[in-house]
């Protein structure tokens, strides 16, 4: 097999829709310039390992080997509730046998099923929390195509949309979860050169900038410009045209400024402010909150809502990427998070104590705060509550 037939096998096995013909066919120098992680792994070896064993590389897999075990033996009833019977968007039934991706499985799982009526992917009626190890009711009414998938993908584009009725009519990505080329841009053409100058690097560029790298999917809002192929607001930020992807060096935090709505990060849209819909009851608005003049972040995917909040960022001396590594490098060893307190404070500053978890994700189950505020809270049930997932079929 030539290098080129072997790429899009790989780009096939890992993409899916449109993905293997518009991205795999015509690399190297294609289109949008994605290569696809695999492709990094023959010259960066250890970050490719230590990404893979991360988080970013799972949100969205294909069923086989990611299926959470207990909600396979779950399926029929955990119990007390029944699990998954039908699509969101079409109401129509569907079985175990039919879900072709999983989101999720540290906290919860979604299940997808094909969507006839637009050829995308929609939910099933059924999550599955972790925690708790019961089946919850999942509303979701739009296709994950067009809600989700601009941060649960790379190179997410929009590349149809009707204007008049406002529905994203056809999108398109080159890898599913979070790939390398998410945070370092279209690497087809370093991939052939090796030139640092042809790839971005976060770490050449100024503190906000870095912060704003993961911003872009740790974040809460609500989009007036793009509506869903359902035709509702969308939760997730394609870019401002169609036919473009967001690029990790975009300072997103000004795109279409009056059809966005972005809590805390526009100046108009306080923290302290009243939302509705998916924004409702976003941050911690209580007396506590007030006192300390942090607002904690009351949902989950809002750390970077809370970390600009803090001293941490304020003082312009800390990004995520100081206590968090998205992988290893040769020579680097993946930062533990938890270790890097003792770094700059007395042993006294602890996660347990100043990163409470208020972040709701799940059925009693939390992410930690970002606010690093003085006062702290006290947090409920979190990830380190719990051991690793077992996945069925592993
Ligand atoms: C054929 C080998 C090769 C492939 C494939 C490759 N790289 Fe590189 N990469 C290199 C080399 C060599 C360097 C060091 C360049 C230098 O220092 O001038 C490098 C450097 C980098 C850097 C650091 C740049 C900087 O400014 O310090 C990043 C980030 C990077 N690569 C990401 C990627 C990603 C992402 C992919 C996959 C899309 C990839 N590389 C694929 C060889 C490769
Ligand atoms: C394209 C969207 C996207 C970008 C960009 C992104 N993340 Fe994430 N991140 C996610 C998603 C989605 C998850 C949840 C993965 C899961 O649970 O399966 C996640 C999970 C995490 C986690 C928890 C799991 C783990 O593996 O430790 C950390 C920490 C994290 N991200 C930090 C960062 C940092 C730091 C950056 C910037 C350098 C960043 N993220 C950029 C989407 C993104
Ligand atoms: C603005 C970006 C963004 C949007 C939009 C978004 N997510 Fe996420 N999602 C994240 C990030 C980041 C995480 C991990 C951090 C966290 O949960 O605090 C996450 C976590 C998750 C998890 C938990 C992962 C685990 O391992 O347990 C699930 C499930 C999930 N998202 C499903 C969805 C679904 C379904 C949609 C669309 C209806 C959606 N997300 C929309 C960014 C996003
Ligand atoms: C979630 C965002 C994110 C993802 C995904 C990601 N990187 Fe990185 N990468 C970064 C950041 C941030 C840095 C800067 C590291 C630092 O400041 O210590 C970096 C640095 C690098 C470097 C420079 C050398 C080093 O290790 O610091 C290379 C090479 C690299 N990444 C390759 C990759 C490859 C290959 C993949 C996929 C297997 C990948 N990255 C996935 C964010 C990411
Ligand atoms: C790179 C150095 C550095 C690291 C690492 C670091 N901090 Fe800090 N932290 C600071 C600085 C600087 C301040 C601001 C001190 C001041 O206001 O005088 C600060 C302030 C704080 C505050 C007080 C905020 C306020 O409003 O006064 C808390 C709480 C805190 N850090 C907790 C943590 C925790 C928990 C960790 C580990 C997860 C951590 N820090 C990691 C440097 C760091
Ligand atoms: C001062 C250090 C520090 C900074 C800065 C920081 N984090 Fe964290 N983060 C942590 C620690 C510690 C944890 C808990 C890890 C653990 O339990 O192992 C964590 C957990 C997370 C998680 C997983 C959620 C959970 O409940 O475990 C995500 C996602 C995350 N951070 C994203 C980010 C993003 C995005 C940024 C920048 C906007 C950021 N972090 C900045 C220290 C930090």
């Amino acid at each position: 097999m030539t290098r080129r037939l072997l790429l899009v096998g790989i780009l096939c096995t890992v993409g899916f829709l449109a993905a293997c013909a518009k991205y795999g066919a015509n690399e190297p120098g294609s289109k949008y310039g994605y290569s696809g992680s695999e492709r990094c792994k023959a010259c960066h070896p250890q970050e490719f390992a230590s990404w893979q064993d991360s988080w970013h590389s799972k949100i969205v897999r294909p069923k086989v080997g990611a299926m959470l075990q207990e909600a396979v033996e779950k399926w029929s009833s955990d119990g007390t509730t029944p699990g998954p019977t039908v699509g969101n968007v079409t109401g129509q039934p569907f079985v175990l046998a039919d879900v072709e991706y999983v989101v999720g499985s540290r906290w919860k799982q979604r299940y997808l099923v094909k969507n006839s009526e637009t050829g995308n992917l929609q939910f099933m009626n059924m999550q599955f929390n972790r925690g708790s190890g019961k089946w919850e009711k999942y509303g979701q009414k739009n296709d994950w195509n067009t809600q989700c998938a601009s941060c649960h993908t790379t190179g997410y584009r929009i590349t149809a949309y009707d204007d008049r009725a406002g529905k994203t009519l056809k999108s398109e990505f080159a890898e599913l979860s979070v790939g390398c080329e998410a945070c370092h841009g279209p690497g087809a053409t370093h991939a052939r050169t090796t030139k640092a100058k042809d790839i971005f690097n976060p770490a050449d560029v100024d503190i906000q900038a870095q912060t704003r790298v993961c911003g872009y999917c740790h974040i809460r809002l609500e989009n007036e410009k793009w509506k869903t192929a359902q035709g509702n607001p969308r939760e997730d930020f394609p870019a401002p045209k169609v036919g473009e992807t967001h690029m990790p060096w975009d300072d997103w935090t000004q795109w279409y400024p009056t059809e966005v709505v972005i809590p805390g990060v526009q100046k108009n849209h306080p923290f302290n402010a009243e939302y509705a819909g998916d924004l409702k009851g976003l941050f911690k608005t209580d007396t506590l909150a007030t006192t300390n003049g942090v607002f904690e972040e009351a949902k989950h995917h809002q750390q970077y809502q809370g970390f600009i909040q803090s001293k941490h960022y304020q003082l312009g001396a800390i990004s995520c990427n100081t206590c968090h590594s998205p992988h290893a490098g040769s020579g680097k060893e993946k930062k533990a998070s938890k270790e890097t307190c003792i770094v700059c404070h007395d042993s006294s500053y602890t996660v347990e104590k100043y990163m409470p978890n208020t972040g709701k994700t799940a059925d009693n189950l939390f992410v930690r705060s970002h606010t690093f505020a003085k006062n702290p809270r006290e947090g409920g049930p979190g990830a380190s509550d719990m051991g690793p997932p077992n996945y069925y079929g592993d």
